[in-house]
């Protein structure tokens, strides 16, 4: 019986496989780590967001175990039904007074980054509030937009004079500013201190998305204690799954915002809580997040070292500083190509590619993580220059 649908989504599947753009999950079968076992076969591995290299240390392993015995493994229903335990409240009060985005900030936590940014949005925006966004955010704080009804109006990357042009035109009676702290393929920053000086000349709310720079800048507090900000017109979203190494997010804001949240945001109201267990090894991991500065030392000395190796490189290094490190590689194969090479070598990068990443910018996003050595890192650059050298 023949069946048009399926037909159809054979054919494009099929059209996105020959123009590179087929996407496959590996199956990996060790734990969270640098060295990741996959398809039986050992690889060392920059693909991460495990920046502090807490995602598998054991010391948090052993919390998580101990939260289990203490809270069960589930949260059983929503927040607002009977899903919010004296785990996760603690969990708030401790990220809000560790990020303090404002004077008397409060946090509320949820299971992913991305519902944390549709919250935000959907909270704060509706019909007639434009939503003015860096042209590459994170797709969530777009989809936010959508789930708002709200008018996208993006702008262009890392700049302040667009989004200065794009406010003075607009007249919605409500603007929000949105943006990622750290850019997820680029790793470079956003221009925080002039974003929000144009939220107050133009009476926007700043919506920053930290989930790159929660644990890593600022000592841990993340991109806007790296520019000493703080003002009641932010909303801070930060993601507890990269550096924090488990699993969630979080909103951090005045109260009033943040309980706007709770009373009406949908992906907030409509889903089960993480589980308890969850948000008390948070509290375990927040702790390190706050007490090892040796992490954040390391992995600023890794990603030196990674810049100074890719120098000599044939393909553009990104500008960052971050532990995010792209290398531009141009066409969807291209990037392809160079990632199996480094694979064949023992070394997993993902290649990134559109809708990810714009056209024409495909790249390999190379990440570091404290979990990494310096031999790591030279392993990594001598299998590049390998690459270059004998071609993929
Ligand atoms: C900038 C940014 N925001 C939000 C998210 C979503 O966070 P989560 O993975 O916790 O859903 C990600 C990554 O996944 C991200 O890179």
């Amino acid at each position: 019986m023949p069946d048009p649908l399926i037909d159809a989504l054979e054919r494009t599947l099929a059209a996105r496989e020959s123009a590179g753009l087929g996407r496959h999950r590996r199956t990996v079968a060790s734990a969270a780590g640098p060295r990741a076992v996959v398809d039986g076969r050992e690889l060392l591995a920059f693909a991460s967001n495990d920046y502090l290299g807490l995602a598998g240390d054991p010391a948090l392993a052993d919390a998580a175990a101990r939260a289990a015995r203490r809270w069960g493994v589930g949260a059983t229903a929503s927040h607002l039904v009977c899903g919010h335990f004296e785990a996760h409240e603690a969990l708030e009060r401790e990220l809000a007074d560790w990020v303090r985005p404002c004077d008397g900030a409060r946090a509320v936590t949820f299971s992913s980054g991305y519902l944390a940014n549709l919250a935000i949005v959907s909270a704060l925006a509706g019909r007639g509030t434009d939503v003015f966004a860096d042209r590459l955010n994170h797709a969530c704080l777009n989809d936010g937009a959508l789930l708002a009804r709200a008018r996208l109006v993006r702008y262009a990357h890392r700049d302040p004079g667009a989004l200065a042009a794009r406010l003075r035109a607009s007249k919605a009676p409500r603007k929000l500013i949105a943006t990622d702290a750290v850019f997820s393929m680029d790793g470079d920053v956003a221009p925080l201190p002039e974003l929000l000086a144009l939220a107050e000349a133009h009476d926007a709310r700043l919506v920053v998305d930290d989930a790159h720079g929660f644990g890593v800048l600022g000592g841990g507090r993340g991109t806007l204690a790296a520019f000493a900000l703080a003002s009641p017109r932010i909303v801070l979203m930060g993601t507890l799954g990269k550096a924090a190494g488990v699993a969630g997010a979080f909103v951090a804001a005045h109260p009033a915002v943040v309980e706007t949240i709770v009373q009406t945001a949908r992906p907030y109201l409509f889903t089960t809580a993480a589980p308890p267990m969850l948000a008390e090894t948070l509290r375990a991991s927040l702790a390190r997040v706050r007490a090892d500065g040796w992490r954040r030392e390391r992995l600023a000395r890794l990603v030196a070292r990674f810049r100074a190796g890719a120098a000599s490189l044939p393909w553009r290094l990104g500008a960052s500083d971050t532990p995010i490190q792209p290398l531009i590689v141009g066409a969807p194969t291209a990037a392809t190509r160079l990632s199996q090479a480094l694979e064949r070598r023992g070394i997993l990068v993902p290649a990134i590619r559109p809708p990810t990443v714009p056209e024409g910018t495909s790249r390999l996003r190379v990440s570091l993580s404290a979990a990494h050595v310096g031999d790591d890192v030279d392993r990594l650059l001598a299998a590049l220059a390998g690459v270059a050298r004998e071609g993929p």
